[in-house]
């Protein structure tokens, strides 16, 4: 047995001086003394051991076991050092180099102008509700009283999905679905992305839109006057000049369109106002009764007012903005400075 332990040493110790990596060794030191190791089964067979010899040969076991791990560490240590004396060597790092950048992106103008909004109206008591962007042409067109051969559609042409499904050309829809499924009283507050197919410098096929509704008993003009003036002096400051023109829609009746005094002349007329000294705003109503009864809402009993606005418009007049295109070309140098 014991001429089996010092074959067993001899064996490692070639092994050993034979292996390169740090793998080598280790993978040498589990397959001498590891748990399933050769030494560690001689070891085990102590008990085939006459009594006799029992201590001696436990003895040289052990050391033999204690010797060898010392070999393997150390072994395994010197191919450590060298390994990092080597990166050391190898990876020379400039640190006056300059770094890379972090790019960190920014909220854009649009988003900028929707959490504003929707923060004035929440202070209201509106809450927001989003509807969907392909819209069945019920509730784009005929629920708001708009019937398939009226003029009012030739300004809202867009993109047909069949016959009766349309990307949205407004956020209008989203008041019959919400009336739909809710009762009166309510104040609610819709933004999202409509679609029309139109293309020039003040017009993209797709842009964004809030919609608002507010329904409730004994609600006047007075009502959507008041709340429309104190979101507009909120939102483009105190100063802020505005004048309701009639206007018509077909949702709404009698239908007003907002103006507030050209941000840019002061009203003095120039190119971005026409000359007139006035900037359209947003579109504006009474709710029509027919647009109750589509809903099944009791027209004798509640009344309520809508309006609707662009936010790439807000936007454009708010940060004196001139090209509409700019707000999707994507460019950080852009969208930074909001
Ligand atoms: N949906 C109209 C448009 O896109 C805007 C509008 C006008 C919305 C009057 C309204 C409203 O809710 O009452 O041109």
């Amino acid at each position: 047995m014991i001429s089996e332990l010092q074959k067993l040493e001899k064996n490692a110790l070639a092994e050993l001086e034979t292996a390169e990596t740090e793998e080598q060794i280790s993978n040498i030191k589990t397959k001498y003394i590891g748990r399933k190791g050769l030494l560690t089964a001689l070891l085990r067979n102590i008990a085939q051991v006459p009594d006799a010899e029992k201590p001696v040969y436990g003895k040289l076991c052990n050391e033999l076991k204690e010797r060898l791990n010392d070999l393997f560490d150390e072994k395994l240590q010197k191919h450590a050092a060298n390994r990092k004396q080597n990166l050391l060597l190898k990876e020379k790092i400039d640190v006056t180099l300059p770094g890379n950048a972090v790019w960190c992106g920014r909220e854009h103008p649009v988003v900028l102008v929707r959490q504003e909004i929707c923060e004035i109206f929440a202070s209201f008591g509106f809450s927001v509700v989003e509807g969907p962007e392909v819209e069945l042409d019920y509730y784009n067109f005929e629920a708001l009283n708009i019937p398939k051969d009226h003029p009012a559609r030739d300004m809202q042409d867009t993109f047909y999905i069949s016959d009766n499904v349309v990307l949205r050309t407004h956020t209008s829809p989203v008041q019959i679905r919400v009336m739909e499924k809710i009762a009166p009283p309510l104040r609610i507050l819709s933004p999202g992305k409509v679609y029309r197919r139109d293309s020039d410098i003040s017009h993209t096929p797709m842009f964004h839109q809030i919609e608002g509704l507010l329904v409730d008993e004994g609600i006047s003009f007075g009502d959507l006057k008041g709340i429309l003036t104190i979101f507009l002096k909120k939102f483009f400051g105190e100063n802020t000049f505005l004048r309701f023109r009639p206007s018509f829609f077909p949702f709404t009746e009698p239908s007003a369109e907002v103006d507030i005094r050209c941000v840019i002349c002061g009203g003095s007329g120039c190119r971005v106002c026409g000359q007139s000294g006035w900037l359209e705003i947003l579109g504006s109503g009474m709710v029509d009764p027919a647009v109750f009864e589509n809903v099944g809402y009791n027209a004798e009993k509640y009344t309520g007012f809508a309006f609707g606005l662009g936010l790439e418009r807000m936007a454009m007049l708010k940060y004196g903005i001139s090209d509409i295109r700019l707000f999707f070309e994507n460019d950080i140098r852009f969208i930074r400075q909001f």
